[in-house]
């Protein structure tokens, strides 16, 4: 299966390429993904944020350092490795499983690429919906400062898995509501960490306890702690040792707590 295997508790961790790994996955051995896949921007590799870092001396080489913190597959290759990865996530996905995959913040360049992904989930999966993440405080770039971020929703064709019952749950996430909260990371962290409270939302939405939750861009693993606290199964994949090797610690540390607390 890939690269290294770490078995700790109910979560898989697979420190590989996903689109090496993925193909090793039983079909229909997995109830849901939720992933946030690299954009394209190539962040902190020379970028706004890469300057931001150096200029404020939070690079590990100080302000003159050549070192970013720059995403593996963060460049042009990022569109067509997501393109390439949608058929194994639905082989993967058990009937009605849902895919959720993270897509930045709405602009465009060269062509938008909410539509652009929105377009290829549709050729492979029943397109759901676009839920956007009101972040709250005013975010990077200029005319029109990324505020907000964009999570598409799809279904493998043939149906829902949908668990609320309230029948209150919009297409806008706002500011803080459900816990979710903007993370500002440390120049050591990893660079665009999730809050996990973001994963868990879309979890008890379209997963019940004891189901599979598959995160094929696991980073630093905030997918793998939020299916953790929910009782949840966990597929990680992660393409980067140092990012592999912190979700593998982050991971039993969720499991750790979980157990102190039961
Ligand atoms: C946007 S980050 C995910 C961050 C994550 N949501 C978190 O909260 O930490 C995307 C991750 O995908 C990883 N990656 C890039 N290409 C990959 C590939 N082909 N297979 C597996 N992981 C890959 C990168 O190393 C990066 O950590």
């Amino acid at each position: 299966m890939g690269g290294r295997v770490e078995q700790i508790g109910n979560a898989t961790l697979i420190l590989g390429d996903a689109l090496e790994v993925l193909p090793t996955l039983d079909a229909g051995s997995v109830h849901m993904v939720f992933t946030d896949p690299p954009y394209g921007h190539n962040n902190n590799n020379g970028d706004l944020i890469h300057r931001w870092e150096a200029a404020l001396g939070r690079l590990p080489g100080g302000e003159d350092s050549p070192l970013g913190r720059p995403i593996a597959n963060d460049g042009a290759e990022a569109n067509d490795l997501f393109r390439a990865i949608l058929p194994e996530l639905n082989r993967a996905l058990a009937s009605k499983g849902c895919c959720c995959c993270c897509c930045c913040c709405g602009g465009g360049g060269p062509d938008p690429q909410f539509a652009r992904w929105s377009l290829w989930l549709d050729e492979v999966f029943a397109f759901k919906q676009m839920v956007i993440w009101d972040k709250g405080p005013m975010g990077m770039g200029w005319h029109y400062r990324r505020s907000y971020e964009t999570v598409l929703v799809a279904e493998k064709r043939g149906g829902s898995r949908w668990y609320d019952e309230t029948d209150r749950i919009e297409n806008i996430i706002r500011p803080g509501q459900y816990g979710i909260r903007k993370i500002i990371p440390d120049a050591e962290e990893h660079p665009t960490p999730k809050p996990p409270a973001l994963a868990a939302h879309f979890m008890r939405l379209h997963t019940r306890q004891g189901e599979t939750v598959l995160d094929p861009f696991m980073g630093r693993g905030s997918t793998g702690e939020a299916a953790m606290g929910l009782g949840r199964r966990f597929i990680g994949i992660e393409i980067d040792p140092k990012w592999f090797d912190a979700s593998c610690e982050r991971i039993e540390n969720a499991q750790r707590q979980l157990r102190m607390f039961a």
